[in-house]
């Protein structure tokens, strides 16, 4: 589930299904673009902070649901896909919190935050190839952008995990916080929310430039994303992982 608070005008979105490493299902997708879609008319939020739990982030997707997408023509109006659309969207400033994995759409839902704060213990990993899939959430767009493309490949195509120090790096990571790394989040958010807020709009929108080009790859990456969860290379790879659950 995802808890959600607000105190100083910073809203939270907590992940928090610990059991499963925090892997986001449909009402998951649901709750997190809720909160983001609403925040965009809602002159009480000021910033978003998105946090995990201790060990964990998010490890992604839920996979078991990924299945019951396989065989179908598209995504359609799925959840995560209001979820990706909400991202582009969205109009407040996004600060993350990381203490440790941070897998899939956790990874690449960093590259549409403001600022990101990560633990030591981090590690930030896309496998869409292993899974037989491709990059999601704009992020064959943004993370060469943000990180030249021979760091872009190496984390969304060959899948190599990004320890906090090779992600601050890269530029997808701010500060690697030693202590409360939660803490030092919110702190900064508040610092955000206390900021004249039109003038900060303004200047994100600036930062942000247009996003058209964004939007356009995300519809295409949700389509080719849509074809490849029926290819038999990514069921077999889904497979793998639900057997290895149920061994
Ligand atoms: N979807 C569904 N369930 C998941 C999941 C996911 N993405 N990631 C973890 N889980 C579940 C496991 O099935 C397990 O459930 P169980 O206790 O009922 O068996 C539970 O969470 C704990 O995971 P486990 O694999 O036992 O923990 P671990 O510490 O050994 O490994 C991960 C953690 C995250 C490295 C490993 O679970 C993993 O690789 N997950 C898949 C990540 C992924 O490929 N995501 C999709 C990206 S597009």
């Amino acid at each position: 589930m995802i808890r959600i608070s607000q105190e100083n005008g910073v809203r939270t979105l907590r992940l928090d299904r610990q059991e499963k490493k925090n892997a986001l299902t449909g009402q998951m997708y649901t709750d997190l673009a809720e909160a983001l879609e609403s925040g965009n008319s809602d002159d009480t939020v000021r910033c978003h902070l998105v946090c995990g739990q201790p060990e964990v982030f998010t490890a992604g997707n839920d996979i078991g649901d990924f299945l019951q997408y396989a065989g179908k023509s598209g995504l359609g109006e799925t959840p995560v896909v209001r979820f990706l659309r909400a991202l582009v969207r969205n109009e407040k400033p996004l600060v993350a919190a990381l203490d440790g994995i941070a897998i899939g759409v956790g990874a690449t839902l960093l590259m549409h935050c403001d600022m990101v704060f990560a633990s030591p213990r981090t590690l930030i990993r896309s496998p869409f190839v292993d899974l037989g899939l491709v990059p999601e959430a704009g992020s064959s767009l943004l993370g060469p952008q943000l990180m030249g493309h021979a760091r872009a490949f190496e984390l969304l195509c060959l899948g190599r995990a990004f320890s906090a120090r090779k992600a601050e790096m890269a530029g997808l990571v701010n500060e690697v916080v030693e202590g409360d790394v939660d803490a030092a989040a919110l702190a900064c958010a508040e610092e955000i929310a206390a900021k004249p807020p039109e003038a900060m709009a303004l200047s994100r929108k600036l930062l942000r430039g247009d996003t058209q080009k964004l939007s356009e790859r995300v519809e295409e990456e949700i389509r080719i994303f849509a074809s490849r969860l029926s290819a038999p290379e990514t069921m077999a790879a889904f497979q793998a992982f639900m057997t290895k659950k149920t061994a």
